[in-house]
């Protein structure tokens, strides 16, 4: 019912040219996968030609970050009507880095969640408990709080467009993954947040897991009928990896005892820069 979206999030790597040289290898591999979302995520300074390199091929660009306001005095900052104009579909907003490195409040992420939405941009949404709080069995509360505070009052009928990115922050960057079940586990209290909050339109709504996705982890991962795609970090920065995570995520035929009905297509980037 969902279409699995697999988005590569390079944090602060890769020049321009390097992306470029990234897209020439990713682009064959990821024409041959099909039924799955892709979508790379690279730092400002590559956006705009990466999005060249990328139109007519069926992967997305994403931003990492956005500022809420649309205009104004705000040095260093991106507004999402400059990004609307490059074509981008997503934007990644209130990643645990921001949270924590950047001190971003969930209001400030809600108000971000509110301009992209405005803009036309799909905000993926990023929460997460961190090891502290798992273990002090608050896990649950931490991520039904952070949705809720994050999250801004939409129009009705946007909600669709929303993903959210269930990444506990000791999974981030640790090589330590959520188990499958414990992951699942997550994503059922976001399922269940965002029923409460929406009703039955939460069900379109994807929930991508991140948090140290690989190559060897993510099928397991992505054969939970809750996990809609991955949100992916280090093992994004090779083509070839992030190509086998891609795959990892084709819905499997139904005769094949897979868990996903054949795609039903063109579910994300609003056609933007989707083929
Ligand atoms: P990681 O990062 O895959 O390197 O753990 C994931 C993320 O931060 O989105």
């Amino acid at each position: 019912m969902r279409r699995p979206l697999v988005v590569a999030n390079w944090k602060m790597h890769k020049t321009v040219r390097e992306a470029l040289t990234y897209a020439e290898a990713f682009l064959p591999r990821a024409r041959e996968i099909e039924g799955v979302d892709l979508a790379l995520a690279p730092p400002f300074t590559a956006l705009e030609p990466l999005s060249r390199a990328l139109l007519g091929s069926p992967v997305a660009w994403a931003a990492q970050n956005v500022h809420a306001e649309p205009a104004g005095a705000f040095t260093g900052e991106v507004s999402a009507p400059m990004l609307a104009e490059l074509g981008c579909a997503f934007a990644i907003v209130g990643h645990s880095e921001r949270r924590r490195l950047f001190g971003e409040s969930s209001g400030f992420v809600a108000r971000k969640v509110a301009a992209l939405v405005a803009a036309g941009i799909r905000p993926i949404l990023c929460v997460g408990e961190q090891l502290e709080e798992r273990e002090a069995g608050r896990a649950r509360e931490v991520v039904e709080r952070q949705l809720e505070e994050s999250l801004p009052e939409l129009p009705s009928g946007r909600e669709d467009g929303l993903v959210v990115a269930y990444e506990p922050v000791w999974a981030i960057g640790t090589g330590r993954t959520a188990t499958p079940a414990l992951a699942a586990e997550a994503h059922g209290w976001v399922r269940a947040a965002l029923r409460s909050r929406y009703g039955g339109a939460a069900d379109r709504i994807r929930i991508q897991y991140g948090g140290s996705v690989k190559p060897e982890n993510a099928s397991a991962l992505l054969a939970e009928p809750e996990i809609d795609g991955a949100l992916v970090g280090g093992a994004s920065l090779d083509p070839e990896s992030f190509a086998a995570i891609a795959a990892a995520a084709v819905p499997q035929a139904a005769s094949a005892g897979g868990r996903r009905p054949p795609p039903a297509g063109g579910a994300s980037g609003q056609g933007r820069n989707q083929p």
